[in-house]
């Protein structure tokens, strides 16, 4: 697949403007309210968002009365942010490469910002760097299982969802996402491999997660049946001792 510097980012960022607004189920109706808690949990003084987008979580725990800085290397995205929350802090920059001094945050998050980033190993050591003794990286991010074969639901003639193939699982590989009119880049990598940077670098697992959908939800929204047959999305939560 052709390499492009930004994934595909800047070209897309006004449709995935438009699609956030629009609202997303992943996050809406499955991955916020566990993720939430979990911050409330730890209510930490300070906290940086990798690849924050427009800057979503940052202005939703701003509401909990948590200061967080948002990082994104998509200039387009952070003047979206920066229009929504003129007080909060957007920086530019790249998980790979944090433009932060050592032990400076008490937590780290990203929202489904990990399938984005080519380098993974380089971006865990670090927000291992960036974190206090005692902080914690809390990650929400698609699950594995769903990430080698890009929408590969298998339909009847009717539309109906039958099932969803699976395929090059264990192999590291870029694949490419377009939906909405966003067209992006994303990486795929099996548990095994997604767990090995944070596995290496001595952190300590707190919190695993796979989110489903509350009762009330479902009812609401009948049609997240199908986003819930196969793992969708997951939260893990690593401590740095
Ligand atoms: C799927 S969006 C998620 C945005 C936001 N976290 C949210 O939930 O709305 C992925 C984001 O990662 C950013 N991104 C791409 N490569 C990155 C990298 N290497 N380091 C940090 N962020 C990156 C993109 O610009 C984009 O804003």
């Amino acid at each position: 697949m052709e390499k492009r510097e930004d994934g595909g980012w800047t070209e897309s960022a006004q449709n995935w403007i438009d699609h956030i607004e629009l609202g997303d189920t992943l996050r809406e109706d499955i991955l916020d309210e566990p993720f939430l808690n979990c911050i409330k949990s730890r209510s930490p003084q300070n906290l940086l968002d990798l690849g924050c987008g427009e800057g979503r979580l940052i202005r939703m725990i701003a509401e909990l009365g948590i200061h967080g800085t948002g990082l994104d290397p998509t200039e387009d995205l952070l003047r979206a942010a920066r229009i929504r929350d003129p007080e909060g802090s957007y920086v530019n920059g790249f998980a790979e490469k944090l433009p932060f001094e050592d032990d400076s945050f008490e937590m780290v998050t990203s929202v489904i910002t990990i399938p984005d980033i080519e380098d993974i190993d380089l971006a865990v050591s670090e927000v291992v760097r960036v974190l206090k003794p005692g902080g914690h990286f809390l990650a929400a991010t698609l699950s594995p299982f769903v990430t080698c074969v890009p929408f590969p639901w298998k339909r009847d003639e009717q539309g109906n969802a039958l099932y969803r193939s699976m395929d090059w699982y264990g192999w590291e590989h870029a694949t490419k996402l377009e939906w909405r009119g966003i067209s992006i880049v994303n990486f795929h990598r099996s548990m095994s491999r997604l767990m090995r940077p944070f596995l290496e670098q001595g952190l300590v697992l707190t919190q695993y997660e796979e989110p489903l959908p509350s009762l009330e939800k479902r009812r609401e929204k009948p049609g997240l049946w199908e986003d819930v047959r196969v793992p969708l999305g997951m939260i893990m939560e690593w401590r740095k001792p």
